[in-house]
């Protein structure tokens, strides 16, 4: 068996930005990551630690001060259009309509009106949304659609990667379930791979095959959640990986306490 393509690869990155009120600041230091094709892995760790910093370097939308970020094979330098990025506002295009927004990758890779909004009328009704929102602006939009809808723009074109800065930190519990399963769906049926940054264990254990921990040193904490998609967060043994992952938490937060 052949192992699975490496998508992403941080090797020994660090990222300082040179501010006024605080001189330089380390938002990263040393950080080593790899994310296999097709892996769902999420990030956790201290307001802070570098989350935000790291997706955007993995992006290409900022250099590395020292390391290497590679995506597919080469150096990560925002050029590479076969990502999609959803932070938590969902960042919606507001002079844009719904069905516009989605369908815009579609567009930058130059197919007819008529077929972009085909594909993306498809990717909205699989998202559960009434197609009566695609002629909607965002702000006419709950939390819940613009996040859905900033979910089917990325994937209308379906990237090998999609960034998630807490795409669902901002949602009711129900509507961040409910996005959690869409989002499954979607990534079960293509299998892309995702890095995505949230502050809920919970949320963590339920979507990712792997959780890291990041703290504001090069230190990561790495589980694997051995139960196959979709799970039942009710269960016994979801239950009791979550306590595992969150009592071997507290007890290096405790250790960590001087
Ligand atoms: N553009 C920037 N300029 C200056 N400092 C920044 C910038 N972006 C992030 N930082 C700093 O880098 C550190 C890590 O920030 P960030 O990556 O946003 O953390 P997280 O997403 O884990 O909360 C913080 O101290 C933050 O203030
Ligand atoms: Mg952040």
């Amino acid at each position: 068996m052949t192992a699975p393509r490496e998508i992403v690869r941080c090797v020994s990155v660090s990222k300082c930005y040179q501010t006024g009120a605080r001189g330089e600041v380390w938002a990263l230091r040393d950080f080593n990551l790899s994310c296999a094709e097709g892996e769902l892995v999420c990030l956790l760790g201290p307001s802070g630690c570098g989350k935000t910093t790291l997706l955007r370097l993995v992006a290409g939308l900022e250099e590395p001060t020292g390391g290497e970020v590679r995506f597919e094979g080469g150096l990560s330098d925002g050029s590479n259009s076969n990502l999609g990025f959803i932070s938590q506002e969902g960042d919606l295009l507001p002079w844009r309509t719904a069905i516009d927004n989605v369908a815009l990758g579609l567009e930058i890779r130059g197919l007819p009106r008529r077929e972009r909004h085909q594909r993306a009328l498809a990717v909205i009704r699989r998202m559960r949304l009434p197609e009566s929102v695609a002629g909607s602006y965002a702000h006419e939009l709950s939390g819940g659609m613009r996040q859905r809808i900033a979910l089917a723009r990325a994937w209308c074109v379906h990237p090998a990667l999609l960034l998630m800065d807490e795409p669902f930190g901002r949602l009711d519990e129900p509507t961040r379930h409910e996005l959690q399963h869409e989002l499954l769906d979607l990534w079960m049926a293509n299998r892309g791979t995702i890095l995505f940054v949230t502050h809920s264990l919970e949320e963590a254990v339920f979507l990712a095959d792997r959780v890291v921990v990041m703290t504001f040193g090069a230190e990561v904490t790495t589980w694997r959640v051995p139960l196959a998609h979709p799970r039942d967060r009710y269960s016994p043994a979801f239950l009791d990986i979550l306590r595992q992952v969150r009592r071997s938490l507290a007890g290096r937060a405790s250790d960590a306490t001087p």
